[in-house]
């Protein structure tokens, strides 16, 4: 078997100058997709994970070879997760994601509509005719209210301002960051933030345990018996992995429409020509062919979770290529959904590539993962955007002030330095 190829004087400088210049890896990731393939390894002293990309190697992790893969490891996300659903393997995960999935399934989405459609509303409320707003920040408010009601009855609106910086600070805890390479270095500014998330939760239970139950994804967890530790858990889990993804997918479709008028005056017709007035929903026969099709070309351009983490359990052959055991290795969504062997023009946003009966190859498109482990929110996380993103239009007018915006790679890509629109309401 061969081991990963060095990379080449040039590349080594290209990459570098990309990452340089755009101030994230991402560039310089596709510089070495592109000049090496589909397998690589990141040169650093003491960071240096295979990262692979393409159908085949993510079919492999996913789902043909996935009992050599393992999701629990020593970094910042176990860390903060402990033994949340997402760091766990093995019997100790299928427990948590079984007690779980009947919250998530298409069939409870009925009961989420107005509780989503009322969160949205809810933070509009406070946007003035003509003012600049910023869309990742408007959409995270959004998504948090939106998980912490529909999974947990928890109104968290009056607590918004307590929770933000813990929030964002855990968020930041577990981003690439320094930490990748000086594992050693002690990380201050956090254990205050987190603490104080932790007792946000850790109240949110014991209220919970002296309240009556109710039909939540908590009761759920509650009935499986897991002890308040392990509840706050799955918790951080939810709140985080629920609400950063959609707080990206959200912000990075404002501004594709934001930079893309025409398609964004199309899907505001369709809207009113389908809904008019009406409040959006999950059923009904609405059919919003054109925002589903503007949804996952956002997916695949700017994948919230652009990288998947794994550590290899047992040697894994990829064409050839060898990771050996204990090695850690990276599965590019971002890099699988740009290449250009699968997708035609892929940096550009062409949303009729997702056409009614356009297909794409088995494993080009894995904005959620795949396999037994794919996203357990998929499903939630697509409606949610659907409704959010339809409300918003059926009642507001945006129009896009920073055209500069790059993606930068924090534990979900997002838009730097924010998506900044006028917002008015719509007479
Ligand atoms: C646009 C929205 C979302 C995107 C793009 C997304 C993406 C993903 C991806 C790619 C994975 C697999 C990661 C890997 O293979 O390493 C994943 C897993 C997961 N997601 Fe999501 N997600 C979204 C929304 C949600 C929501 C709304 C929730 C919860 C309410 C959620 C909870 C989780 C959990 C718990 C896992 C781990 C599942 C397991 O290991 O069994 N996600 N997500």
């Amino acid at each position: 078997m061969k081991f990963a190829k060095s990379i080449d004087p040039e590349t080594g400088r290209l990459a570098l100058a990309s990452m340089l210049s755009e101030g994230s890896p991402l560039g310089a990731l596709k510089i070495l997709y592109s000049r090496i393939g589909r397998f690589f390894q990141i040169p650093l002293p003491a960071f240096h994970p295979f990262v692979v990309g393409g159908t085949q190697s993510v079919r492999k992790v996913l789902v043909t070879e996935r009992d050599k893969v393992k999701w629990r490891n020593a970094d910042p996300v176990t860390d903060l997760l402990r033994h949340g659903v997402l760091v766990t393997d093995g019997e100790e995960h299928d427990q948590y994601r079984k007690s779980m999935e009947p919250s998530l399934h298409q069939s409870k989405f009925n009961n989420y509509v107005q509780r989503m459609l009322a969160s949205t509303d809810r933070v509009t409320s406070q946007w003035r005719d003509g003012q600049v707003v910023d869309m990742l920040v408007e959409s995270r408010k959004i998504a948090l209210l939106i998980v912490m009601d529909t999974l947990f009855s928890v109104d968290a609106w009056d607590n918004l301002p307590h929770i933000w910086t813990p929030i964002l600070k855990a968020i930041e805890y577990i981003s690439p960051g320094a930490w990748i390479i000086w594992r050693k270095v002690p990380r201050p500014g956090y254990k205050k933030h987190l603490k104080q998330l932790d007792d946000y939760l850790y109240g949110i239970i014991s209220n919970r345990r002296a309240d009556s139950p109710k039909a939540d994804l908590f009761q759920h967890l509650i009935d499986a018996g897991l002890d308040d530790d392990r509840i706050r858990d799955q918790m951080l889990t939810m709140l985080i992995a629920g609400h950063d993804t959609s707080t990206a997918l959200l912000a990075w479709t404002f501004y594709l429409l934001g930079s893309h008028p025409e398609v964004h005056k199309k899907l505001v017709r369709e809207l009113d020509e389908s809904i008019g007035a009406n409040p959006p929903s999950t059923s009904g026969g609405w059919q919003p062919h054109l925002l589903d099709e503007i949804i996952k070309e956002s997916l695949r351009l700017y994948p919230p979770i652009h990288i998947g983490n794994r550590i290899i359990s047992e040697d894994m052959d990829f064409d050839g290529n060898c990771v050996p055991a204990g090695e850690r290795l990276f599965y590019s969504i971002y890099l699988t959904h740009r290449d250009a062997e699968n997708w035609e023009a892929p940096d550009s946003f062409h949303p009729k590539r997702f056409e009614h009966g356009r297909k794409q190859p088995p494993y080009a498109y894995i904005p959620f993962g795949g396999g037994p482990r794919s996203c357990i929110g998929a499903a939630f996380g697509q409606a949610e955007a659907r409704l959010v993103i339809a409300r918003l239009l059926q009642t507001f007018t945006f129009e896009l002030v920073n055209k500069k915006v790059h993606a930068h790679m924090g534990a979900t890509l997002e838009p730097r330095p924010g998506v900044m629109m006028r917002v008015s309401p719509r007479k």
